[in-house]
């Protein structure tokens, strides 16, 4: 279950408008949704206190809605937003889009903007577990490109192909069928339609996704992808290149890191939780030979992009980087 939240102002108080705009906002919190009445577990509406001629919980229900409804008044604060209806929906839903309308869209400029969020860094930085917490914080997807490329080094493993071989790769590149897709807020790779999200974490395929990572022809099928994803709605990227190449119009720019110690232990901690063998020195030398590959490769390589605000996690908890984090998208909204 998710909670939905909406806002729409009403050009009047009367009930009238009041039943137009709680119809208007409701449609498109179903619409923009997925959902049907019956996904709807309860409704919660809360209004400015310049709005006293009638509920919207009752024009809720007049629209047909049999779930529980609430509707209260807020304290009229100074200088807060006229004539305005805030929702809360209860849904029974994956992801919560929020919905915020006419002038009420002023409220929430990080998502009627459409917001784009670019976390690069190198492996074990925090960028992806920062990634997914931001993205859940922001109700917006989580696009984990790293683990497409992981995908690409597995297909051309089960090929049988030597990744130090582009014309072969490019082969295997041609006849991918690599999907991303979610489900229950989480990101599911899916090669020729079989889950292997859990196998690409595999210590073997990190090194190959790193190799196969710098071939031209494997990134620009990735990039055009990962592209596409980002142009259709807001989500967060984390990545190599995401703010130097993917998009580099990208408003909001990260690049996370830590030292390699740091990034060592991580790995280390998270290859024993996963159940594979882990040795402290062979993580630490892996991390500094990915660390070299992926910057000095000619193209597309990791590198901070002139306009990323850096994020040393080093000393930092993972709940303090998404705080860091937030605040600076919030100075920049
Ligand atoms: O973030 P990760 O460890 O899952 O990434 C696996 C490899 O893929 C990594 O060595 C670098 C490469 N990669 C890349 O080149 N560009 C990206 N946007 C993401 C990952």
């Amino acid at each position: 279950m998710k909670a939905i939240r909406g806002a729409i102002t009403v050009p009047a108080d009367t009930p009238e408008e009041i039943r137009g705009a709680v119809k208007c906002l409701l449609n498109g919190i179903r619409q923009k949704n997925n959902i049907s009445p019956d996904d709807i577990v309860c409704i919660m509406f809360s209004s400015t206190a310049d709005i006293t001629s009638f509920y919207p919980a009752k024009a809720a229900r007049e629209c047909g809605f049999v779930c529980p409804l609430f509707s209260s008044l807020e304290p009229p604060v100074s200088g807060s937003l006229p004539l305005c209806i805030r929702v809360m929906v209860l849904a029974e839903t994956e992801v919560a889009v929020p919905v915020y309308l006419r002038g009420a869209a002023a409220l929430r400029k990080d998502i009627t903007e459409m917001l784009v969020v670019a976390l690069d860094g190198p492996a074990g930085s925090g960028k992806s577990t920062a990634a997914r917490n931001l993205a859940k914080a922001l109700d917006i997807l989580y696009l984990d490109t790293g683990a497409m490329y992981r995908a690409c080094a597995l297909a051309c493993v089960r090929s049988g192909v030597d990744v130090s071989d582009e014309n072969a790769v490019r082969a295997v590149m041609d006849k991918l069928d690599l999907k991303v897709e979610y489900r229950g807020g989480r990101q599911l790779t899916l090669l020729g339609g079989e889950d292997v999200s859990e196998e690409i974490r595999r210590p073997e395929i990190s090194q190959l996704a790193s190799e196969v990572s710098a071939l031209g022809c494997v990134r620009s099928a990735m990039v055009a992808m990962q592209r596409k994803i980002a142009s259709g709605m807001s989500c967060v990227l984390d990545g190599r290149d995401i703010g130097t190449n993917v998009l580099p119009d990208a408003k909001y720019k990260f690049f996370v890191t830590a030292s390699d110690e740091v990034r060592a232990k991580r790995r280390y901690e998270e290859n024993r939780a996963r159940g594979y063998e882990a040795v402290f020195e062979d993580i630490l030398r892996d991390i500094r030979e990915r660390d070299k590959r992926d910057s000095e490769r000619a193209v597309a390589p990791l590198k901070c992009a002139d306009d990323a605000v850096i994020v040393d996690t080093s000393d930092m908890t993972p709940e303090e980087v998404v705080q860091f984090i937030m605040n600076k998208i919030q100075e920049k909204v």
